[in-house]
C-alpha cells in the first residue's frame, strides 16, 4: 500500500502556505509527535514492565491514578517543555497548570491535556489515548489563571492519539483539515492513512453508558430510546461503548454517529472534562462536519470558569447531534 507523506513533510507543507510563519507550531507538532510516540512505547508495555493497576494516589478529579496516568503525564510535560514555545501546560492529572516558561517572548502556546484517556482500559488491554488543545498566546496574557479561560474554537489545534491496534494521531490545526497519522513504530515516525477525515452525516452507532439511565433526565432517556428504536436519518443503529472516549469518538468519526455522555440529576455537568476533553475533540467533530454541544451550548463556544470544569457532551454526525438537540429542547 503506498502509504502518505510522512507527519514531518505535512507539517512542513502545512507551514510553507504561511510565508510569513516562524516555523512555532511546527516545532511544537513535532514534539507532540514524540510525546506520542514515548507513551505508545509505555502503554504496549506496561504488562512487563508493571505500569499496570493503580499508583496509590488520587487526582484533583478525586479518582484513582493509574500509574500509566503519572507515567504518561510526565512524558507529556516532558516532550512539551523542551519546545521551548509552551507557555502553560493543563493537565487533567494536576491541579495547578505548570508554567513551563518566563512569559518572556511572543508566540508562546498553551495545553490542555488529558494525558492518558480511558485509564479503566488499562489493564484490560483495550484501546486508551492522549488528547490535547493548544491555544496560542495572546499579546496580553501574562499566566494569568484567568488567561487560560478560553472558548475552543480559539484553539489553533488540536488532536489525540490512540494507543490501539495500531497508534493513530490525528489532528486539526486552524486553517487543515482534520488528518490521521499511523505510527510505523519501527522507523518511529506517522504517515499519514486518513487525509481529509470527513464524519458521514448520519451514523453507524450510538454511544451511551446505559448503566446511567436511572440518573438522566425523561428528555435524556427518550434520546437514547430514539437512536435505539427508530430509524434516525434513515438510519438503523447499534450500540457501541468502549468507554474510552477516544476511541468511542475515533469510531464515531470514522462510522459516524453520536457519543453522549448527558448531565445527571445529581451531577447536570455531567463527567467529561470541557478543556481537555470536549473541547479538542469538538474541533475535531466541526472541522470533519460533525458537531459538539452540551444539551444547550456549543462545545467550542463554552468558556471555563475552573480548570477542570466538568461538561455534558453530545458529540458526532451532524444530524444527530442536531436530532438529539431538538429532542432535548422540545
Ligand atoms: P479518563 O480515563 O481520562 O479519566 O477518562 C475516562 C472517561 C472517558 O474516557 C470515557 O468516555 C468515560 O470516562 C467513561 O466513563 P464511564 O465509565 O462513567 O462510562
Ligand atoms: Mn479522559
Ligand atoms: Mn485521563
Amino acid at each position: 500500500m503506498k502509504v502518505g507523506m510522512s507527519l514531518t513533510a505535512w507539517v512542513l507543507r502545512q507551514q510553507s502556505m504561511h510565508p510569513g510563519a516562524r516555523g512555532q507550531l511546527s516545532t511544537l507538532l513535532t514534539h507532540v509527535s514524540l510525546a506520542a510516540r514515548m507513551i505508545a512505547h509505555e502503554v504496549s508495555q506496561a504488562p512487563l514492565t508493571g505500569l499496570v493497576g493503580h499508583a496509590g494516589a488520587t487526582n484533583v478529579q478525586g479518582e484513582e491514578q493509574a500509574k500509566l496516568d503519572i507515567v504518561a503525564d510526565e512524558l507529556f510535560l516532558d516532550a512539551m517543555g523542551t519546545s521551548d514555545l509552551v507557555s502553560t501546560m493543563v493537565s487533567e492529572e494536576r491541579e495547578e497548570p505548570e508554567y513551563v516558561s518566563d512569559h518572556s517572548g511572543q508566540g508562546h502556546y498553551t495545553i490542555f491535556y488529558d494525558p492518558l484517556d480511558g485509564s479503566s482500559n488499562i489493564d484490560v488491554n483495550v484501546t486508551v489515548g492522549s488528547i490535547f488543545g493548544i491555544y496560542r498566546q495572546r499579546p496580553n496574557d501574562r499566566g494569568r489563571l484567568t488567561d487560560l479561560f478560553r472558548p475552543g474554537r480559539e484553539q489553533v489545534a488540536a488532536g489525540y492519539v490512540m494507543y490501539g491496534a495500531s497508534t493513530i494521531l490525528v489532528l486539526a490545526t486552524e486553517d487543515s483539515k482534520v488528518q490521521g497519522f499511523t505510527l510505523q513504530s519501527e522507523i518511529g515516525e506517522f504517515f499519514l492513512t486518513h487525509p481529509d477525515m470527513q464524519m458521514p452525516e448520519v451514523g453507524k452507532s450510538y454511544s451511551c453508558n446505559q448503566s446511567r439511565q436511572p440518573h438522566w433526565s425523561d428528555a435524556m432517556v427518550a434520546v437514547a430510546r430514539r437512536f435505539r428504536d427508530d430509524d434516525v436519518g434513515g438510519e438503523k443503529r447499534t450500540a457501541r461503548y468502549v468507554g474510552s472516549l477516544i476511541a468511542d469518538f475515533h469510531r464515531t468519526l470514522i462510522k459516524g454517529g453520536i457519543f453522549m455522555y448527558p448531565g445527571e440529576r445529581e451531577k447536570p455537568e455531567g463527567k467529561l472534562r470541557l478543556m481537555y476533553e470536549a473541547a479538542p475533540l469538538a474541533f475535531l467533530a466541526e472541522k470533519a462536519g460533525g458537531g459538539a454541544h452540551d444539551g444547550k451550548v456549543r462545545i467550542l463556544d463554552k468558556v471555563a470558569t475552573k480548570l477542570h470544569e466538568r461538561t455534558p457532551l453530545f458529540i458526532g454526525s451532524r444530524v444527530d447531534v442536531e436530532d438529539a438537540f431538538a429532542r432535548l429542547n422540545g
